[in-house]
């Protein structure tokens, strides 16, 4: 797992963004994989920056997102598909048609889930998939004791994760129960994996992704199965990590330097 230190949350954000989009610069067909949350909110302006800034093209990209919410009407302001579209697809110009979620109305969620899975496999699957963290280590909608082998699929999210959420509803009682989530298989199958925390909240998530036990009590601690997983972090997210000088030594200010000779 490649960790990258930065010193601020906004310098980790612009990380983030400039990996992105210098991804799709390098190859316009890019298949990425999105994330929502709050942590998300300052990369896609900066990505949006970033991009018309470098007249980097994005008609072609496809993108699937990690969940969705399972039970509300698709109309509903706090869907992922409303997110995704109000803070980066329509501002950056992505084409909405080349954009995927889970449906937050499917009439069947065991169906929707299994015709996600096919539409990524019949893209070609993720070339990199974007993650932030739960507090309880969660990734996607994966909550702790999720099958690290799990594949799409209707999740009941745990009440720490509705506190957490619930500021985007109308109270705890509105927040919803269920989302459709990617399984952690399926995040695993993606080329790149790349993670973003910030924030003192993280820490202890943090750590135990990175260097806890490998376990289901701590789904995103599967990305220590990832040959390819980056984690982007601000200096209070790496707070708690045993090993953060040494992360610190090999990548100096969060720089992803290749190590040379001499
Ligand atoms: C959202 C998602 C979640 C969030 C996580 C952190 O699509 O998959 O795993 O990344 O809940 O959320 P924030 O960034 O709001 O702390």
């Amino acid at each position: 797992m490649k960790v990258l230190i930065h010193n601020s949350a906004e310098l980790a954000q612009q990380a983030v963004a400039d990996i992105l989009s210098n991804r799709i610069a390098a190859s316009p067909a890019s298949v990425l994989g999105l994330a929502t949350g709050g942590t998300m909110e300052a990369v896609y302006d900066r990505l949006i920056l970033a991009l018309s800034e470098s007249g980097v093209p994005v008609e072609e990209v496809k993108t699937f997102n990690l969940d969705e919410y399972w039970g509300l009407a698709p109309d509903h302001p706090a869907t992922y598909r409303s997110y995704m579209n109000s803070r980066l697809f329509g501002r950056a110009g992505f084409p909405v048609g080349r954009t995927f979620l889970p449906a937050s109305d499917a009439a069947d969620p065991v169906a929707e889930s299994a015709a996600y899975e096919a539409k990524i496999r019949d893209a070609g699957g993720i070339d990199l998939q974007l993650l932030g963290i739960g507090q309880n280590g969660h990734i996607g909608f994966n909550e702790p004791t999720s099958s690290l082998a799990s594949r799409t699929r209707l999740k009941t999210l745990t009440e720490s994760t509705r506190m957490a959420n619930q500021q985007y509803f109308d109270g705890q009682e509105a927040t919803p129960k269920y989302a459709i989530t990617m399984g952690i298989g399926t995040i695993l199958d993606a080329r790149d994996c790349l993670l973003l925390a910030t924030g003192s909240n993280k820490a202890d998530a943090v750590r135990k992704m990175i260097e806890g036990p490998l376990g289901a009590h701590c789904p995103a601690s599967a990305l220590q199965l990832h040959p390819k997983a980056t984690v982007v972090l601000d200096a209070a997210a790496a707070t708690d990590l045993t090993l953060r000088e040494y992360y610190q030594y090999v990548h100096p200010d969060g720089i992803d330097v290749q190590p040379s000779h001499g």
